[in-house]
């Protein structure tokens, strides 16, 4: 299943119109595979984590590897040493190879049923068992948002919850990316068609407005999401700047953990736990599940469409 994910994902990396490229530069480097030259992979890695501070060292290596490969075929670099050089000269390249390993793909609503069980089940429970205990604030977190697709999904689920008593409560709702290029287009707030393939006619109706031939956002979900850079890998810290402190209702980290290396998500997995609130949500991606070592933090709300809720140990 991961691997048909990453091919999937590869995909998107490379884009279709270079696909012809990319298999004849892949099958060309089948012998040489990048993602098995060890030595030079650290290299790349080091130049990265020197030159943008972000450290890929915990991420899969088959699939840095692989997205090594499509960024190569795609600017024709047959040489993994001429590419390095390159990586050092040329720091827009820095970036140009974070884009392809990051993989922004997202979409509002994205696995639909995911979002039904939302709207149905989790949330109100949530403002149930906030107003038993006399609150009206909730706290939700995106991590790794991508350009706010799934932040804004959640704003708006929660503006329909709250209905007429939204202006009564506080709603604390982050929206956090590694890729600052993403949090710009978050904040604009303007989607193309495509990204709203999973969304109702009604809510497109009530929350967008065309613009060009895309969507803005409208004004009152925008501002209820506060979007900031925010690597999940970094040990400074386990919640967004803007949020001070956790204890977040809920949490959604999806399609994220699939990148990292078990150890990786064993400690991001930590992470999210310890930004929960007891019996807060935790949402994770399609393919994702909490591993072997930190199973016993989450109770399995709905297994199939990775729901769960932090559990008091620890
Ligand atoms: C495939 S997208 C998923 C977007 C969205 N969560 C969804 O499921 O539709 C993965 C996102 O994770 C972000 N990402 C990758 N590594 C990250 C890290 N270390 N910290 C925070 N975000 C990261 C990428 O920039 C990208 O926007």
């Amino acid at each position: 299943m991961v691997l048909q994910c990453f091919s999937f994902f590869f995909d998107f990396a490379t884009g279709s119109n270079h696909s012809d490229a990319r298999h004849s530069f892949c099958n060309r480097w089948d012998s040489v595979s990048i993602s098995r030259d060890s030595n030079l992979l650290d290299k790349i890695i080091s130049r990265i984590k020197d030159a943008r501070g972000i450290d890929l060292s915990g991420y899969r290596r088959t699939m840095l590897g692989r997205r090594l490969n499509a960024r190569m075929a795609m600017v024709q670099c047959q040489d993994p040493e001429a590419y390095l050089k390159r990586l050092q000269n040329d720091p827009a390249e820095c970036d140009q190879l974070i884009d392809a390993i990051a993989i922004n793909v997202s979409s509002f609503f994205r696995d639909p049923i995911v979002w039904e069980i939302l709207a149905e089940s989790v949330l109100p429970d949530t403002l149930h068992r906030k107003r038993r205990a006399g609150s009206k604030e909730i706290r939700v977190w995106c991590a790794g948002c991508a350009a706010g697709e799934e932040a804004y999904s959640i704003a708006i689920l929660i503006h329909r919850a709250l209905d007429g008593e939204f202006a009564e409560w506080t709603v604390h709702l982050f929206g956090t990316d590694v890729d600052k290029a993403c949090l710009k287009k978050a904040q604009a707030g303007f989607f193309p068609r495509e990204s709203l393939r999973d969304t109702k006619l009604g809510i497109i109706d009530q929350y967008f407005e065309t613009s060009g031939d895309g969507y803005m956002i409208r004004p009152c979900i925008r501002k209820m999401v506060r979007f900031s850079h925010d690597d999940l890998v970094s040990p400074d810290r386990d919640t967004p700047v803007d949020s001070v402190f956790g204890t977040f209702d809920i949490v959604l980290c999806r399609n994220l953990l699939i990148y990292f290396s078990r150890n990786l998500q064993n400690s991001v997995l930590g992470k999210l736990y310890r930004s929960l609130s007891v019996g807060g949500h935790l949402v994770l991606g399609e393919s994702e599940m909490p591993t072997d070592e930190t199973t016993s933090w989450f109770a399995e709300v709905n297994r199939r469409h990775r729901l769960f809720r932090r559990r008091f140990v620890k």
